[in-house]
């Protein structure tokens, strides 16, 4: 079981992707736990605000350090050890490696920024990886946190029903997936490739395997 521990601001954004498709499946067969914890519970404010305006000046509010130091440090004294990562377009890059280590992992702990990010002291105060889904800027760390999450479940055994599915995905051998085909054989004038209507196994392997050499070497090699 891969308990998941995420602090957000937004919990109701989570609901309708935590039980559909693989995540839903994933937690009703025992093998994902997602906690949602609301960061205005660990808010010392009466009105349970959670952000302020930056000091020097600039456009838009802050997450304060509070909420999420006592979010963290009540995790902790409940028993929680393991990776933390803090979501933000300046950390690493998430890849297929890292969601394998964190499928590997029995718990991990996200903590999604909003508004116009967070407090430095957070990212300096407390151990992270701080981690990006991509180049871009989102309107929180949700959506990042459940990309990541997504990704992570796949790879959780015996979260997808056909063992073999991970196996031959992209960049399970650092390589993009090969074109696939379902009926009709012919659509709209295109025909499914005459190789993978044979039977030859053997055959079908070759070409799998040089298309996706193929299709790695056009949309992955520096220019
Ligand atoms: C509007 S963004 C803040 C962007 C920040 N002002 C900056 O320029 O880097 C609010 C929050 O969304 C999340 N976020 C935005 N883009 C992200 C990305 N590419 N990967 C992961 N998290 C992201 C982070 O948690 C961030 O604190």
């Amino acid at each position: 079981m891969l308990t998941v521990e995420i602090l957000t601001l937004f919990p109701e954004m989570f609901p309708g992707m935590l039980s559909a498709s693989i995540l839903g499946l994933a937690r009703q067969r025992g093998l994902l736990d997602v906690r949602l914890h609301n960061l205005r519970d660990w808010s010392a404010d009466r009105h349970h605000k959670v952000d302020d305006r930056p000091y020097g000046g600039g456009p838009g509010m802050l997450l304060r350090p509070e909420p999420v130091f006592r979010a963290v440090e009540w995790l902790v004294e409940h028993g929680f050890s393991g990776r933390r990562l803090l979501l933000t377009p300046g950390g690493r890059t998430f890849d297929q490696g890292l969601a394998r280590e964190l499928a590997a992992a029995p718990r991990f702990l996200m903590l999604c920024g909003h508004y116009e990010g967070f407090d430095d002291r957070i990212r300096t105060g407390l151990p992270w990886e701080e981690v990006s889904i991509g180049d871009y800027v989102l309107s929180g760390g949700e959506p990042a946190a459940l990309a990541i999450l997504d990704a992570v479940t796949r790879l959780v055994p015996g979260a997808l029903g056909d063992p073999e599915s991970p196996v031959e995905e992209s960049f399970t051998a650092g390589r993009l997936e090969y074109p696939q085909f379902t009926r009709p054989r012919e659509f709209r004038g295109m025909a499914v490739p005459e190789v993978l209507l044979g039977g030859n196994h053997a055959e079908i392997a070759r070409w799998r395997e040089e298309q996706s050499r193929l299709r790695t070497e056009r949309r992955r090699s520096q220019p």
